[in-house]
């Protein structure tokens, strides 16, 4: 097969990746494929590297060694390809912006910010976004004004209206209720019937019932495939047993985690 007139089939490959913060080692060589249509779920304890990894495919952290190829390109180059939802921590919530505004930021995506005029197709996609994270009636809020999920839902319609192949989300989920954490799987689920994503995630019950496979690292990478873990796993990954539900089904697969131990 001549492979020259064939687009690449994975979105993204690491390659014996290692990155340094000065002395401070936060991954560690690092070898990970993973395929397009994929939708994997990275996990691991605080610190173990994860926004790492997804600053480093999004090009924004440079490797100390290794490489990695996003859409069979350099990260830099691929970038307009990338929708990125940052962790919440990086959102400066007092910044005076509507959610209309905010949205329709990402479709600067790739050009030049500051003299871009917004055309009508970027304001009819950014609707039809805001819309389908039903988010629409929320456009003129100032997004300090919002909940944690509703801000969650539009810096996932900002990372979507560049129309990305591949989506990146950092922690999507963490302090969201029930319910709105559930209806975003769900919208990812949908996505992903036309787009890869790579989800930073504390959250394992979303694990078996969402994702097609799991990549647990902790600064190297233990395990990546099926999302249906072990317990081993989990121990040796994380440091303490974890509660999941397995497709849906409510059933304890752990161990209780004891008392006092570290967070899971
Ligand atoms: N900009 C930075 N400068 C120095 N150290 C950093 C920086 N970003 C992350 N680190 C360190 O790198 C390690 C991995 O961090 P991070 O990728 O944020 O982990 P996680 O997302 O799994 O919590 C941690 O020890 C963290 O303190
Ligand atoms: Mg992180």
């Amino acid at each position: 097969m001549n492979k020259a007139n064939h687009q690449p089939e994975y979105a993204v490959v690491v390659k014996d990746l290692t990155v340094q913060y000065g002395n401070i080692l936060a991954l560690q060589e690092i070898n990970l494929t993973i395929a397009k249509g994929d939708f994997v779920g990275i996990i691991g304890p605080n610190g173990s590297g994860k926004t790492t990894l997804l600053k480093s495919i999004l090009g924004l952290v440079r490797p100390t060694t290794g490489a990695i190829s996003v859409l069979g390109m350099p990260p830099r180059e691929a970038c307009s390809q990338i929708g990125y939802v940052p962790q919440m921590t990086n959102i400066d919530r007092d910044f005076p912006i509507t959610v209309g505004e905010a949205v329709l930021m990402g479709r600067l995506v790739g050009k030049a910010g500051l003299f871009h005029r917004y055309s009508q197709d970027d304001r009819i996609v950014v609707q039809h976004y805001l819309e389908h994270l039903e988010i629409a009636k929320l456009v003129d809020r100032q997004i300090g004004q919002l909940s944690g999920g509703q801000l969650k839902r539009v810096l996932i319609a900002r990372a979507l209206v560049s129309e990305p192949q591949i989506l990146l989300l950092d922690e999507p989920t963490a302090g969201v209720d029930a319910h709105s954490s559930s209806q975003i799987y769900e919208l990812l689920k949908e996505l992903n019937q036309s787009i890869t994503i790579i989800i930073v995630t504390h959250d394992t019950m979303a694990v078996s019932s969402y994702l097609k496979s799991i990549a647990c690292i902790n600064q190297t990478l233990y395990y990546h495939g099926d999302p249906n873990l072990s317990s081993e796993l989990i121990m040796s990954v994380y440091g303490c047993p974890v509660e999941l539900i397995a497709h849906g089904v409510p059933h304890r697969v752990l161990g209780q985690h004891e008392q006092g131990g570290l967070r899971c």
